[in-house]
């Protein structure tokens, strides 16, 4: 049976017959070409590799097809805000499939690094970026390909949950859709509404009243509202930019197992700066530090056991049994 999203989807695509399209957030910025310089590599944790390892894993998957699992992959990441450079040469690939989870003390540039994985960072008029990142090997900033696509493909989930507080649950859902300017039947329609609301974690408790507006939920449950509207854009990948900070352990907790049920439909990306949340959700770990006023990078990354239990870098070490951030 064909999926109701993929049907809508791939309606929308086809109605899409300029490869530029419009961009969602203004002009973009210039991409600055810097030299390859060689800078220390960080470390991947537990595999005792030479600090020169080249990070870019899984080429198996590029060219995938698009409706399987999808890889991310940043290569070589900077980042500026006006002059003032906050990430450093970044590349982390981001397993198809997988919950990799960015850690690391406030300001070292993680929610910069994850609106970068969707174009969003463009959005702030002063930023500018280097570097590529590869959906499926295919690079999102590349200049055929348009950016509304890359956003549709690459979801985000803030910190606070942002739904429509005065629109339905119902229209909440779907309002991704009607941004894109998707037509859909009712039917269609409700199918997907219960279909991301499920996947979300939220059908049960909202099914009996989706008319209700969007702001009457609780916290943890506008956020998984928010995930659901993510979702009904059908995204390859779902960035989350500490997604239960403003939520109670029991709303978190909630929020954890429906990452864990996405997790085989959706690569996921989430921020957080709790360690046991990391430990919890994460197969794979990026440790982020600026120092003293240097940009940010990636100190060490790997399979989340090994960065708690055998990190090869004494700071990661001391960074996840809280001794300092
Ligand atoms: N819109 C902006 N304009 C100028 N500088 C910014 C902007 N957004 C972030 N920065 C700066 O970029 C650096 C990285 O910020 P970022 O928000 O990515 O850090 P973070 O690791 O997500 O921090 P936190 O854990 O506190 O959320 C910081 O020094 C911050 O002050
Ligand atoms: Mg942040």
């Amino acid at each position: 049976m064909t999926h109701p999203i993929d049907d809508i989807v791939a309606r929308r695509d086809a109605a899409q017959d300029s490869p530029a399209g419009t961009p969602l957030g203004g002009e973009a910025p210039t991409l600055v070409d810097i030299p390859q310089a060689e800078l220390a590599a960080p470390h991947r944790a537990g595999d005792g590799l030479a600090s020169t390892e080249v990070m870019h894993r899984g080429s198996a998957r590029v060219g995938a097809a698009t409706d399987s699992l999808a890889m991310l992959e940043a290569r070589s990441i900077s980042a500026w805000f006006g002059d003032r450079k906050v990430l450093d040469r970044v590349s982390l690939t981001m397993p198809a499939g997988q919950v990799t989870a960015l850690i690391g003390p406030s300001g070292c540039g993680k929610s910069t690094f994850l609106r970068i994985l969707n174009r969003m960072h463009e959005l702030v008029p002063s930023a500018a970026l280097a570097g590529e990142v590869l959906l499926d090997g295919r690079d999102i900033y590349d200049s055929s390909r348009r950016v509304t696509d890359a956003r549709r493909q690459i979801g985000m989930v803030f910190q606070k949950p942002n739904p429509f507080p005065a629109m339905s649950i119902y229209d909440n859902v779907i309002s991704g859709l009607r941004l894109t300017g998707i037509r859909a039947g009712r039917r269609e329609l409700d199918d997907l509404v219960e279909e991301c609301l499920i996947k979300a974690g939220l059908w049960k408790e909202v099914r009996d009243r989706l008319r209700q507006p969007g702001g009457a939920l609780s916290g943890g449950q506008q956020q998984r509202l928010c995930i659901a509207r993510s979702l009904a854009v059908r995204p390859r990948v779902l960035l989350m930019d500490e997604p239960c900070s403003a939520l109670d352990p029991t709303s978190t907790r909630r929020i954890e197992e429906t990452i864990a049920e996405l997790v085989t439909e959706v690569t996921i990306v989430i921020v957080t700066h709790n360690m046991q949340q990391a430990a919890r959700v994460s197969d794979e770990c990026a440790f982020f530090l600026a120092s003293q006023g240097t940009p940010g990078s990636i100190v060490e990354y790997g399979p989340t056991s090994a960065m708690f239990e055998n990190p090869q870098d004494s700071r990661t070490y001391d960074y996840v049994h809280g001794r300092f951030g």
